[in-house]
């Protein structure tokens, strides 16, 4: 493994083998040694988790993390290729991958994708490019994917379930008032469809995900004997799940140009103790941060049934593991 970018580029294989080996670190009965070992970090968005978590990973694994906010606390960055840069950018992307690869051992980045021109956005362009211009493993901390809370979501659920072959997973739409990034729906349906779960993705008319992403699910349903399903009705769409994992993102139809009083329709779809009730008794998650009694409601988040803070958790552990493969040779 040279990188971690997208869960779709790994096999199942590989990302049990990252969960498994999260697992034991999580228990004590693996260390491993990151001693002399940096990674650097951008955060082009604010974070809470990620940031937190990565920077514990990295002291308790006995190494160093040096975390950079561009355009912030650190030059802003261009990130086209060949642009002239009369802006207000100092710095350009290959210039900063190339000489942060000179004094980290590893990149992370965070920076979504600009809700402009989702057919150029959807190629992941700022990932591809440091791919290319890095000598290190570079690790996605959200783009237009989010591989890192794909993993913690299923550890988590392995933790809980034991295997999640066969398992409903409903991975439903709801309401935020913004349109927010695709990233962490696109990783938890292909994760879940690699994995062998019953993937139902439900959303509102106009919110389908990007068909790259449901056609990866899809196919992956398929040779593995599951089924795949995609549904605008959010109750019948409930019914047998094991698990409703929600989360809210923007129209693609509506990219670049947010029609607020379309979004605001659908202010009923959340997730609340009468929706939970048409489930097989599921558990819930979420990646956080949540909007309370907007996408979820406190009973539902507060309840038994509730993941959210074990998937937080797990997030330093996977991360654990991501960066002991690609720093430690593990
Ligand atoms: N889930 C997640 O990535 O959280 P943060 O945005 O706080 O990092």
């Amino acid at each position: 493994m040279k990188h971690y970018v997208a869960v779709e580029d790994h096999t199942q294989k590989e990302l049990q083998e990252l969960i498994d080996l999260s697992m034991q670190m999580k228990q004590g009965s693996k260390t491993v040694s990151l001693k002399g070992k940096t990674l650097v970090s951008m955060f082009f968005n604010p974070s809470t988790r990620t940031k937190t978590s990565f920077d514990l990973a990295m002291e308790q694994l006995g190494g160093h993390n040096i975390c950079l906010e561009p355009g912030s606390s650190s030059w802003g960055i261009e990130m086209e290729e060949g642009a002239v840069m009369d802006g207000d950018k100092e710095e350009h992307l290959k210039d900063a991958t190339k000489v942060l690869c000179k004094y980290g051992d590893a990149i992370a980045v965070r920076c979504f994708p600009p809700f402009m021109d989702w057919e150029h956005e959807k190629t992941d362009p700022i990932m591809k490019s440091m791919v290319n211009w890095s000598n290190n493993p570079i690790i996605n901390m959200e783009t237009i994917t989010h591989p890192c809370q794909a993993l913690a979501m299923m550890q988590t659920l392995q933790e809980k379930m034991g295997s999640v072959k066969g398992k409903k997973l409903l991975l439903t739409w709801a309401y935020h008032p913004k349109p927010l990034n695709t990233a962490v729906a696109n990783s938890a349906g292909v994760i879940a469809s690699m994995f062998g779960m019953d993937v139902t993705v439900a959303n509102p008319v106009g919110y389908d995900l990007d068909p790259y992403y449901t056609d990866i699910m899809k196919k992956n349903c398929e040779a593995a004997g599951a089924t795949f399903e995609q549904s605008h009705d959010q109750d019948e769409a409930a019914e047998e799940a094991d698990i409703v994992y929600a989360k809210s993102w923007g129209s693609i139809q509506q990219y670049g140009a947010f029609q607020k009083d379309v979004h605001d329709s659908n202010k009923d779809w959340i997730v609340d103790s009468s929706l939970m009730e048409k489930t097989n008794d599921a558990l819930f998650s979420h990646c956080l941060p949540v909007r309370r009694n907007m996408i979820v409601s406190d009973e539902v988040i507060d309840s038994e049934s509730s993941l959210v803070y074990e998937e937080a958790e797990n997030r330093l552990h996977v991360q654990k593991a991501i960066l002991a493969k690609l720093m430690g040779g593990v």
